[in-house]
């Protein structure tokens, strides 16, 4: 499970961070998270190495993290600074905890397992002319390369969405074409009639549809439906896997929907999601079958591309050979 380390994962909304510790599970890993002194967010295992006590049953106290068992504190760096029970005990650094270091951005935490993990880019971010706002966490009972393929699916609207993005009198797919990136790949020139493309569509319309994967857990999709006149939409997806079957999901809007309440925009993408979701949790097997197992149409170019994406990535994690 090397390859998956190399990359920084989504764990928690950052204002959930605040004076408590939280627990979270990332890669079947269970970890603790808190604030340190500075305010900076900290990531350790979530055991104590002590008697194996999980952290994050404790406490915070002036940044330092306290077992709920007896109540040895650990710093920011994971160093052991207190021993209750021999005051004048100086504990060695196999006391500590082995930290992790948390980056922000797109108004989540994301966990580096390792050093130079990276982050999946998504340059609407930066664009101030688009909105941005989070959805989620949805806590899904499907591996994350399951949720990433949904996502990319375009031959399912008619059926799992029908009336909001898919009809079944128009089900037919229209060639479009997947080309590798240097993070991923893009699948461009593609084509839905959606009755109700996004929250302020008044009538149905033709939408141009373009994907980005970014990571082995994170795409872009960039909407323009043809009779909204300037309207843009770009939504991409962070799944956190959580272990090999179930996952952690977040939508990071970026739209030029500036009259819409947050509420509003967050029961459209909500409405989809659950559509999507039961659908998702019913997949068997649970893990992404890479190379054999199901069977494929031309329409499913995309899902193509992105199985083919994960094999020469070397993903172990949530797949199936
Ligand atoms: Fe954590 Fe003893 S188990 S302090
Ligand atoms: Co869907």
């Amino acid at each position: 499970m090397t390859t998956e380390r190399r990359f920084a994962h989504p764990v928690l909304d950052a204002p959930a961070l605040g004076d408590a510790p939280v627990a979270v599970r990332v890669l079947g890993d269970d970890l603790v998270l808190w604030r340190d002194a500075a305010g900076t967010p900290r990531a350790a295992p979530d055991r104590c190495p002590h008697r194996g006590t999980r952290l994050s049953l404790g406490r915070v106290c002036e940044g330092q993290i306290e077992c709920p068992y007896h109540g040895w504190r650990f710093d920011g760096a994971g160093r052991c600074v207190s021993v209750p029970a021999l005051p004048a005990f100086v504990p060695p650094d196999s006391h500590g905890l082995a930290t992790h270091r948390l980056s922000e951005a797109h108004g989540l935490l994301w966990l580096h397992l390792e050093a130079e993990a990276r982050l999946p880019s998504f340059t609407a971010e930066a664009d101030p002319k688009l909105r941005k706002l989070n959805v989620g966490p949805y806590e899904v009972a499907a591996s994350a390369p399951r949720i990433v393929e949904n996502f990319l699916d375009l031959a399912h609207f008619g059926f799992v969405h029908e009336g909001w993005l898919g009809d079944r009198a128009h089900t037919v797919l229209d060639d479009y074409r997947t080309e590798p990136t240097a993070a991923g790949f893009v699948a461009s020139g593609c084509r839905a009639w959606q009755p109700q493309s996004n929250r302020l569509s008044s009538e149905g319309s033709w939408v141009d549809y373009r994907y980005e994967v970014t990571s082995p857990w994170s795409a872009v999709l960039t909407k323009l439906p043809e009779k909204q006149d300037g309207y843009r939409d770009e939504i991409a997806l962070f799944v956190c896997p959580v272990d090999e079957e179930h996952s952690r999901v977040w939508f990071r809007m970026a739209l030029t929907d500036f009259d819409s309440s947050d509420e509003q925009i967050r029961a459209f993408q909500h409405t989809i999601f659950t559509q999507d979701q039961p659908v998702l949790e019913s997949q068997r097997p649970k893990r992404l079958p890479l190379s054999s197992g199901e069977v494929h149409c031309a329409a499913d170019r995309s899902s193509a591309a992105y199985r083919r994406f994960l094999r020469e990535s070397g993903i172990t994690f949530g797949v199936l050979p």
